[in-house]
């Protein structure tokens, strides 16, 4: 963690009640990152993101907003730059885009900047914009009140994978030009790790897996095969109802080779500046001695 962290948690347990469903996590997002936090169905993604915002307390352990620990709730960490796009979609279906922007305070003008796709369709109603549209909606009204950190949880749930393309490519914009700080909890995770500068990924309310997607990528069939059950290895495969019980080995092999991956290999625009992958930090599992004395623990 560093004096850019804007959002993170140390030894965080979340859950309901005072059943904790996320156990010792650490995890943490710096200005202009974007994080992706991934984990089957029921992992307890979600449970982070809600307690990270501030909407559920904390079981055990520390939140942190710019570096520092809070208990604030969530509105008054909305008050201090803060944006979460939740699970549910939250646009009013009755309302215009136009009216929808009104409402959060944002001018129709700088979501268009952000989505000039809405331009043509700011007077229809919520309710009848495609899916996509609606997403756009939901993601131009965040990010234009300027956040410095946003959640957002499943942005592209049931989305063609273009649109998908479209929604991360505006949050990586709004990282490398605004600096905005993202935590990304995505299905597709493919398509996350072509926008993502990290990832974690956590089974059953616990990480497993952290580091930089170039060292992610080698190994993610792997990864898919023992900790996201297949969940995100097709954009628009529906997801799988349980974990897998039982956590297995990730190899440090390469991913198996499918057509499909190969094809996936393709980069997004502006993907090769390889800067924006932090190559010094390594998978956990795979940290040597040295690497630990070197970072002094
Ligand atoms: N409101 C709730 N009350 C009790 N348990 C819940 C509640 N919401 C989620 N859970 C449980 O917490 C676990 C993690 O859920 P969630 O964080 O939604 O996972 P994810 O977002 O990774 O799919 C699941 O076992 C789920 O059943
Ligand atoms: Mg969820």
């Amino acid at each position: 963690m560093t004096m850019d962290t804007l959002l993170g948690c140390a030894g965080l347990s979340a859950g309901y009640g005072s059943m904790a469903v996320v156990r010792e996590l650490d995890l943490h997002v710096a200005r202009g990152e974007v994080v992706a936090l991934l984990g089957a169905n029921g992992a307890g993604k979600t449970t982070t993101l809600l307690t990270l915002a501030g909407q559920l307390p904390p079981l055990a352990g520390t939140v942190l907003a710019d570096g520092k620990p809070t208990k604030a709730p969530m509105h008054e960490r909305c008050r201090t730059g803060l944006s979460f796009i939740t699970e549910e979609r939250s646009v009013i279906m009755g309302l215009t885009a136009k009216e929808n922007l009104k409402l959060a305070g944002v001018p129709t003008a700088a979501a268009t900047a952000l989505f000039p796709e809405l331009e043509p369709v700011l007077n229809r109603p919520a309710g009848l914009l495609s899916g996509g549209e609606q997403q756009m909606l939901t993601l131009a009204r965040a990010l234009a009140r300027r956040p410095r950190a946003l959640l957002a949880d499943e942005l592209s749930l049931g989305l063609a994978p273009i649109i998908v393309r479209r929604l991360l490519t505006a949050l990586r914009q709004a990282a490398d030009t605004d600096g905005v700080g993202v935590l990304l909890v995505e299905q597709h995770v493919r398509q996350a790790l072509r926008f993502a500068d990290r990832v974690y990924v956590l089974n059953r309310g616990r990480l497993v897996l952290e580091g930089p997607v170039a060292d992610v990528q080698s190994q993610l069939g792997a990864i898919e095969a023992a900790y996201l059950a297949g969940a995100a290895a097709e954009p628009d495969r529906p997801e799988p109802t349980a974990a897998l019980a039982t956590p297995v080995a990730v190899p440090n092999g390469p991913a198996a080779d499918t057509e499909k991956e190969q094809q996936d290999d393709e980069r997004p625009p502006g993907g090769e500046q390889g800067s924006r992958v932090r190559l010094r930090q390594r998978l956990r599992p795979q940290r040597s001695r040295r690497d630990r004395e070197a970072a002094g623990g």
